[in-house]
């Protein structure tokens, strides 16, 4: 956790009185900063799968990110947030392993450019669209993540084209009369940066074999997967360093093309984790044999990491009394929500096993912080076991704008009327 995510308790507490728990909070300034640590590279594309409030797309669109969609859905939220489509713009791509009769529809409709992760997808746009731009994302037969459900290369994903199948995607390209626009490559989410090298020089391989058989590109893609530090101590990735080893991957395939490519990148998780934080209230406290619970009123329905990862997030306490957290005891707590699952459970490791965390003594009534939820927070939120999505907040300095209202039972209902 960067000490730079952590509103002033004041602040959180006054957000927390006024909106309601559980309540997600963002911070604009914050989002910018890591915009701006990225302004090297050509283009930054927001894959908005991490985060995809409109009102976080509109700021990234203010800034000059363009963005990615893996939805229909994600498509008609960008337009929705101003961005555009149509004719040679790239404002939106769409990168998918498939295409779905009414996504297939839509990206014709607004000319939406389609990063293909299978050749399937090449033949159905084909005929469907003649010269529509395309970009093609290369499983390069090895990938990482932080986890194995975020790892996107090698033979157990199921995303890409995989890399001895480029020449065929090639060729359907050239018979479908599709326009090629550039190699894409994204292993994982939360990569560890030795295999950086790795992933460029299979780029720079795969631009040999395009340009072998006869194709040329524009960009080339370094995907997302840019890490944070969750825990503390954890490194801060060096963005100059991750921008020297692309811009030298792209200078190698320049000589191989034989002119300028563009050099995009595409992160969800680095440009928005940190501006984001969950605030709970702590409901019920209670003693189970050895383990002390902390029961609190966001589960699994909002935060799915835990669950889903075993994934770590930072807490911080704030008592009810407006008193420093430090002041009280420390106490092994297991975290956990309202959900009826035992899996409910903020402090666990891969697996479920619980994981009690020293924290400050919980009293109920205090205000528990999620931190670095602003990726993969509220997008992975569920209705499960009822409850309503709850509401977003975006604050800018001095301003704070309700950016989701909550939902309501009766609009969860609304559509089984
Ligand atoms: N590009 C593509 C094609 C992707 O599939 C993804 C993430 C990204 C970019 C952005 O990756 P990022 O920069 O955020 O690591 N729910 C998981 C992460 C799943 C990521 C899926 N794809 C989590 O909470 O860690």
């Amino acid at each position: 956790m960067s000490a730079s995510t952590v509103l002033p308790p004041v602040r959180l507490r006054q957000l927390a009185q006024s909106f309601g728990t559980p309540l997600w909070v963002y911070d604009a300034a914050l989002i910018r900063a890591r915009i701006q640590a990225l302004r090297a590279f050509d283009t930054i594309r927001f894959a908005q799968k991490a985060c995809s409030n409109t009102h976080i797309l509109r700021l990234m669109r203010e800034q000059g990110v363009k963005v990615d969609a893996v939805s229909r859905g994600e498509i008609l939220r960008a337009l929705a947030a101003g961005y555009t489509a149509g004719g040679d713009g790239d404002e939106i791509v769409f990168t998918a392993d498939l295409l779905d009769r009414e996504t297939l529809a839509t990206v014709v409709q607004q000319r939406v450019p389609v990063n293909a992760g299978s050749i399937d997808m090449l033949h159905q746009l084909g005929a469907a669209s003649q010269g529509h731009p395309v970009w093609l994302r290369i499983n390069p037969g090895f990938g990482h993540g932080h986890s194995n459900k975020t790892n996107t290369g090698g033979e157990h994903s199921k995303h890409g084209i995989w890399h001895s199948d480029l020449p065929a995607a090639l060729a359907v390209i050239a018979q479908q009369g599709l326009k090629l626009v550039g190699l894409h490559m994204h292993i994982g989410s939360g990569v560890d940066y030795g295999h950086l090298s790795q992933v460029c020089g299979a780029m720079v391989e795969l631009v040999r074999q395009a340009k072998a058989a006869g194709h040329d590109l524009q960009a080339i893609s370094a995907g997302g997967g840019l890490s944070i530090p969750y825990r503390s101590g954890e490194p801060v990735i060096d963005t100059a360093h991750y921008f020297g080893l692309w811009d030298a991957a792209r200078k190698e395939a320049e000589t191989i093309v034989g002119h300028a490519l563009g050099l995009e990148i595409e992160p969800g998780r680095y440009l928005v984790a940190e501006a984001g934080q969950l605030i709970s209230e702590v409901r019920a406290c209670k003693d189970a044999g050895r383990n002390h619970f902390v029961l609190v009123d966001a589960g699994f329905s909002e935060l799915m990491r835990p669950a889903m990862y075993g994934s770590y997030h930072a807490m911080s306490l704030l008592p009810q009394d407006g008193s420093d957290a430090s002041a009280r005891p420390s106490r092994a707590s297991v975290v956990a929500g309202p959900l009826c699952e035992s899996g409910d459970v903020f402090t666990q490791g891969d697996g479920g096993v619980v994981l009690p965390r020293e924290l400050p003594e919980a009293r109920v009534g205090d205000l528990l912080l999620i931190h670095d939820t602003g990726a993969y927070g509220a997008s992975m939120s569920s209705n499960y076991n009822s409850r309503p999505l709850a509401a977003e907040v975006l604050v800018d300095g001095e301003q704070q704008r309700l950016i989701r209202r909550r939902q309501t039972v009766e609009e969860l209902l609304a559509l089984e009327a």
